[in-house]
């Protein structure tokens, strides 16, 4: 399909300093839905776990390492030479594996490793593309700081568990210091609920301590909340974005994470649409989220735990 295509991409990092929250699954669905919205998606897997490579079915075409990121730091290689086209129409890869950490290691103390992301973007074929995402491992470390210091916005998933602010407390020590240094323009486009279990009270409970605390610290909740499906597993094993998983079934599920990575792609265009040419945005003290941390610790749900109502 021929996509109309913006000036210049919108360059968005998935982040958040928790595992196991759907940092990889928000990438590669959200890739899925704005590739159904006519949107030309270039995911950069900056993820030495190579999750969101082997999602998309390319960790094979990464022969050597010669098409990912490491070939990206050690070659100087940029996006015409590393990516890989996906089984979704309108979205590319470019994959990591582990010996992405090797290699990173090897920088040590070195600017190369805080410039990763624009060595391997900076070209004129990163404008073929109306938005990149990255998808990053849940260490604090250079990977991460390439990928903010480079990006317009960060979005970051939140399950609602114990300690939900955890994550994002860690992040934001991060953004403090990228914002002050390399990118002060840098947008925190807001939160995404992911894994949520609609019937489960706990979950519940600990939604409405984040929307308090996202409210009243001004950090965007945004809609919808995705939630926990069984079919999520078998997508990623049938290495396929949901989205398309479902439409290869022969019964489409109307009430899955599906149609919320769809809902959730379109709303953050929207947000795209009226942010990028915003105003400077105030970092969040590192030090409050401690504090909202502390207080979302969730210790007077720790009763319900065991007890969710499906
Ligand atoms: N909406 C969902 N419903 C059910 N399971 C989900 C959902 N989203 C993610 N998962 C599952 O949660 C697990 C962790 O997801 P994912 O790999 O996306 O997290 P991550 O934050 O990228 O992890 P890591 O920190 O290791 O990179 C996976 O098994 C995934 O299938
Ligand atoms: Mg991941």
């Amino acid at each position: 399909m021929e996509t109309k295509k913006s000036a210049s991409p919108s360059i968005i990092t998935i982040a958040t300093q928790k595992g196991g929250v759907g940092k990889t699954s928000l990438t590669v669905n959200l890739a899925e839905g704005f590739a159904s919205l006519d949107k030309k998606v270039l995911v950069l897997d900056l993820d030495y776990q190579g999750d969101a490579s082997d999602w998309f079915g390319a960790a094979d075409a990464i022969e050597d390492s010669r098409r990912s990121t490491t070939w990206g730091l050690v070659k100087g290689k940029k996006i015409p030479d590393l990516r890989v086209s996906t089984n979704i129409p309108n979205v590319d890869v470019i994959g990591s594996d582990l010996s992405l950490n090797y290699a990173i290691q090897k920088y040590n103390g070195q600017q190369e490793q805080f410039n990763v992301v624009k060595r391997i973007l900076e070209c004129k074929e990163k404008d073929e593309y109306d938005i990149i995402l990255i998808d990053t491992h849940p260490s604090l470390d250079p990977l991460l700081t390439s990928a903010l210091n480079y990006s317009h916005y960060y979005l970051v998933p939140m399950f609602p568990e114990k300690h939900p602010f955890k994550g994002l407390e860690y992040l934001m020590r991060i953004v403090a210091s990228v914002k002050s240094t390399q990118n002060p323009m840098l947008f925190f486009l807001g939160v995404v609920i992911t894994k949520y279990k609609k019937k489960s009270k706990s979950h519940n409970d600990y939604l409405e301590v984040i929307k308090e605390h996202t409210r009243d610290s001004g950090i965007e909740l945004i809609e919808p909340f995705i939630r926990d499906t069984d079919a999520m597993a078998s997508a990623a094993g049938a290495q396929t974005p949901i989205g398309r998983y479902f439409s290869d079934l022969p019964v489409k599920s109307k009430d899955n994470a599906d149609s919320d990575y769809k809902k959730l792609a379109e709303n953050l265009l929207t947000h795209l649409k009226g942010r990028r040419m915003g105003r400077p945005q105030k970092v969040l003290d590192p030090a409050r989220i401690k504090v909202m941390n502390e207080k979302a610790r969730g210790d007077e749900f720790a009763d319900s735990f065991g007890s969710f109502c499906f």
